[in-house]
């Protein structure tokens, strides 16, 4: 049988079985390995900024009695579509470019209580000298024209390997309840297959944004009321 009898599957198959197991253990080695390396780097730096939101965390309720963190999510990128990212973007396969062009590769995020608990957490984070920021998009105080609110950070962290000490980017996004809740049934609705959202369906999401929007300064308020921020402390006001 010759190649051209067969179909994609098998002509896969095939070549696969025609390469020496050592050809494939070059292939790793050469060319894919690097790659896998570069990925547990970004876990490990996902891992480290995690932690830190985490020590924050216990620290802010150790002293005001109350978490600041409803939760942390993190993801990591897939391979396959920090590649796709590249070849959309035109840009070059390469672990440099890479490392220059794709800044969530490694996400976090941290679901916060109460708007003002965003800013704080986000201060508190700067402030650590092992992290620059790169990027800051605040779209809580402009929101997208679709409604979408969050803070994102783009930040370099970094890790310690055995031999070396390697910074990482790292995409930080705050947000509230009401605004992951809202982003993560607009991202559904949005990719859903085979619908189309039409200028009514924009208006609708829009408004439940702004819904959600109000909902978190209502909520504050009454946090307020009933317990004064930190930052509405005499002595907090003066250091
Ligand atoms: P890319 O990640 O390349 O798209 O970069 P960007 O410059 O467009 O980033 P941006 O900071 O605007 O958004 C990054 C991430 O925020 C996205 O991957 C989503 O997780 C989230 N995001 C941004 N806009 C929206 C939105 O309109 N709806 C939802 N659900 N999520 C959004
Ligand atoms: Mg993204």
């Amino acid at each position: 049988m010759s190649l051209l009898d067969l179909n994609h599957a098998n002509l896969t198959q095939t070549l696969l079985s025609r390469l020496f197991q050592s050809d494939i253990r070059t292939w790793l080695l050469d060319y894919a390995q690097p790659y896998k390396e570069l990925m547990a780097y970004y876990r490990c730096a996902m891992m480290e900024v995690s932690t830190k939101f985490q020590v924050l965390n216990e620290e802010f309720s150790l002293q005001y009695d109350r978490n600041p963190i409803e939760g942390i999510k993190t993801r990591l990128k897939s391979l396959e579509s920090v590649i796709e990212k590249l070849s959309r973007k035109q840009l070059p396969l390469s672990i440099e470019s890479i490392e220059q062009n794709i800044n969530d590769i490694a996400g976090v995020r941290v679901v916060c209580s109460y708007q003002s608990d965003i800013y704080m957490l986000a201060d508190a984070f700067l402030r650590q000298d092992d992290i620059v920021l790169i990027q800051r998009k605040d779209y809580i105080q402009n929101p997208k024209p679709n409604g979408y609110r969050s803070l994102h950070l783009i930040v370099e962290t970094p890790i310690y390997l055995h031999n070396q000490k390697k910074p990482m980017k790292v995409e930080v996004q705050f947000r509230t309840i009401s605004m992951d809740w809202w982003a993560s049934l607009e991202h559904k609705i949005r990719y859903k297959k085979n619908v189309v959202i039409t200028d009514q369906i924009a208006k609708e999401l829009y408004d439940c944004a702004a819904m959600g929007e109000q909902l978190d300064l209502r909520m504050e308020r009454i946090q307020r009321s009933v317990e004064p921020s930190p930052m509405d402390t005499k002595e907090e006001r003066a250091k």
